[in-house]
């Protein structure tokens, strides 16, 4: 039967019969399969493992420090760090279609991945070392079973995952996940040591906070909506809501300004919109009934403490007709 230290053994088995002795190259996004599917290669191969992590700036706050020191303090796994978020805020500028967002993004993300991989390529040939051959997924089995059973469900938005990469002949893959649901691999993660912050976290999408700023995203908008953002999560899970909650983003309504008073002056600020959903898959959700005084904290922190907003408000629309992202 089931336990997560089987699975760990059997795919560490595994894994080292398909790798062999060459290199392997792992995405890391910051979320939970990405986390674990690494964590279980590196514990198979140690060092022959190299992860790579793309900072678009599109992440939430504390999340490139949870993966460059928690995650690398919990694994001892090697860790390249990819600077890329002056060169996506620049593709971004200007642009407000939520597609073209995420188009950029997934397109961005995937340049700077591959050059990254090149590098890697390049190094282990100029040590003359064992040639880099594999690439980690996160694929979980609901992921299996929905792109190879043809559900025609329809395709509303285009999601681009940052753990999923280009299809490269050049690489096989390696998917210790693949047999797992998502309970099965936090599981796995918290058996592997890794930290809580990682396995727990609640689903976020692969464009970040770029489909959470309704509006063009600049630098300033971003520090805006962290802010917001990070202050909602404090709360929530002040208030022991994570279990509850499936996941609850923060929207910056950038196009968008209403008036207020704050001190003795007038304000034409931003409004912070909070989406806290119930759901099982994502594929349907129901709005959260959030205690009305955990919303008024986090509302009189966020309208006290983000210069640029001065008004919070609740969504309330169910899945469908809403999705669960604004954009
Ligand atoms: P929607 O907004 O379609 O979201 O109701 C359903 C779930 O998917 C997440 N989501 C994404 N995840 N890349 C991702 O990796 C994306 O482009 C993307 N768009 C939405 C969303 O956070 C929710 O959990």
């Amino acid at each position: 039967d089931w336990n997560s230290e089987n699975v760990i053994e059997t795919q560490v088995a595994r894994i080292r019969e398909q790798v062999g002795s060459a290199r392997v190259i792992a995405g890391l996004s910051g979320g939970v399969d990405s986390a674990v599917a690494a964590a279980i290669v590196h514990r198979a191969v140690g060092d022959q493992l190299t992860c790579v992590f793309v900072d678009h700036g599109l992440l939430r706050q504390g999340e490139r420090e949870q993966v460059e020191r928690d995650y690398v303090a919990a694994t001892g796994i090697r860790l390249i760090t990819v600077d890329a978020a002056e060169v996506f805020l620049r593709e971004l500028d200007g642009v407000t279609d939520p597609e073209q967002k995420r188009k950029i993004i997934g397109r961005e993300f995937i340049r700077a991945f591959e050059r990254t991989q090149a590098e890697l390529v390049a190094e282990a040939a100029a040590e003359g070392a064992e040639p880099v051959k594999f690439l980690v997924q996160g694929t979980l089995y609901p992921d299996v079973v929905e792109s190879g059973g043809g559900t025609g469900t329809a395709n509303i938005k285009s999601h681009h995952n940052v753990g999923g990469l280009p299809e490269d002949l050049e690489f096989e893959l390696v998917e210790p996940l693949r047999t797992l649901f998502k309970d099965e691999v936090r599981a796995i993660g918290r058996e592997l040591g890794l930290p809580e912050e990682i396995v727990a976290r609640q689903p976020f999408p692969g464009p970040g906070l770029g489909i959470r700023i309704v509006g063009a995203v600049n630098h300033e908008r971003l520090e805006t909506l962290r802010a917001a953002d990070a202050i909602a999560r404090e709360e929530l899970t002040a208030a022991g809501l994570d279990g509850e909650i499936w996941q609850c983003p923060v929207v910056l309504l950038a196009d968008v300004r209403s008036v207020g008073v704050q001190g003795d002056g007038r304000t034409y600020g931003h409004p912070i919109v909070l989406r806290p959903v119930s759901s099982e898959d994502a594929m349907t959700a129901d709005w959260t009934r959030v205690p009305y005084d955990v919303l008024a904290r986090i509302s009189n922190r966020i309208t006290n403490e983000v210069r640029e907003v001065n008004r919070v408000v609740l969504d309330v629309t169910s899945k469908p007709p809403g999705t669960i992202e604004w954009e």
